[in-house]
């Protein structure tokens, strides 16, 4: 019996996409295994020097083993830059005992660390044999924008009621938006406008790098449909936030707002939530609000905090011992599509 390990290539989609719903039990309706999806995540062009996103580990010409992966870079407050990777849709073949680690160790190889937020208990239980270790939890925020129209929209379910009422009584806060100095632009395609909030920002904690070409890759994922925005003060440039809607709900994949002044993130947040209701269907927003400021701006603008999850860390050389908090956002994994 053979076994390689390979980067995933566009005539093995079709049989990827049958695998993750074999080992994930999903509906083959699932959205997770479209074909568009799969190979937006995982083929379509990426940054250069990325490499691949997508691993096959093959037994006898089938595929036994997933893992994609998604790179991403540590920016620390000294300015120093330490690389990463988180793991998406990793998945064995029940039947050949721990392929699935055998790939995964492949891949964690990749970077001098790597992260998972999340996971199954399992997974968990896993990787924390493999050395990850618990690096604290990051909270979810959610904010109401049309309970009522969730409540009609959504299957009835014996917490329907609840969540409505738990809707109409935690509305979101409108703000001042300090007399009108604040907006926020939507644009189809980021430009070099942006390149100095990515690379001489003034946030003080460890964010995850981006880059422009990743942010526009962001905006072509097939579902959600991703919308972006430039966030202005007084016609300048402070941020900018992707955000992606899907029926009833929006995720916030990516909020920069380039200060360390807690009102302005405030502001920053009271502008995402803003655009999120100009779409009638959105009845609900979501943000992954890892850092305490922003945590404190979707708080005050009435978000609720919604779930938590762990961060398992692998970090061999201690590259990451003083960096934490990080910003991570929706943007750094696959859980905002
Ligand atoms: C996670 C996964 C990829 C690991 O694959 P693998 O390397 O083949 O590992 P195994 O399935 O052999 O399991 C490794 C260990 O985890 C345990 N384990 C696996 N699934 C488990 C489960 N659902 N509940 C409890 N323990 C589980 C196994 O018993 C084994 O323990 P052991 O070493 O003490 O015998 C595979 O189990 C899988 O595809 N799971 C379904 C998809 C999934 O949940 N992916 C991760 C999403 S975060």
């Amino acid at each position: 019996m053979t076994a390689a390990i390979r980067p995933t290539e566009p005539k093995d989609l079709a049989a990827l996409a049958q695998f993750l719903i074999r080992i994930y039990k999903f509906d083959p309706s699932d959205h997770h295994a479209d074909l568009d999806l799969l190979e937006w995540k995982y083929l379509s062009q990426q940054p250069e020097g990325e490499g691949n996103r997508s691993y096959l580990l093959e037994k006898n010409g089938q595929i036994a083993a997933h893992c994609g992966i998604c790179p991403v870079t540590f920016h620390l407050p000294t300015a120093a830059t330490v690389r990463s990777v988180t793991m998406m849709d990793w998945a064995a073949d029940p039947s050949i005992p721990g392929i699935g680690i055998r790939l995964f160790r492949h891949l964690m190889e990749m970077a001098p660390t790597s992260f998972v937020i999340g996971g199954a208990p399992p997974t968990r239980m896993i990787i924390s044999r493999l050395g990850f270790r618990l690096m604290g939890n990051v909270p979810t925020y959610s904010a109401w924008l049309r309970p009522w129209r969730e409540f009609r929209t959504r299957p009835m379910t014996g917490r329907s009621t609840l969540r409505l009422l738990h809707g109409l009584t935690h509305p979101t806060r409108a703000r001042t938006n300090r007399a009108g100095e604040w907006a926020c632009v939507q644009v189809s395609q980021f430009d070099d406008s942006v390149l100095p909030l990515l690379t001489n920002s003034k946030r003080k904690w460890t964010f995850c790098q981006r880059t422009l070409a990743g942010l526009n890759h962001l905006l072509l994922c097939p579902r959600p449909k991703m919308q972006g925005f430039l966030l202005k003060r007084r016609g300048d440039l402070v941020g900018y936030f992707v955000i992606g809607s899907a029926g009833w709900e929006s995720r916030v994949l990516d909020l920069v707002v380039d200060s360390g002044d807690a009102e302005d993130w405030s502001v920053g947040c009271d502008l995402v939530t803003k655009a999120a209701r100009l779409n009638p269907e959105v009845c609900r927003i979501r943000a992954l609000a890892a850092v305490p400021i922003l945590r404190r701006a979707l708080e005050s603008n009435g978000y609720w905090r919604q779930y938590d999850e762990p961060i398992m860390l692998h970090d061999p050389s201690d590259l990451l011992d003083h960096a934490f908090p990080v910003s991570f956002q929706f943007f750094d994994g696959d859980s905002g599509y």
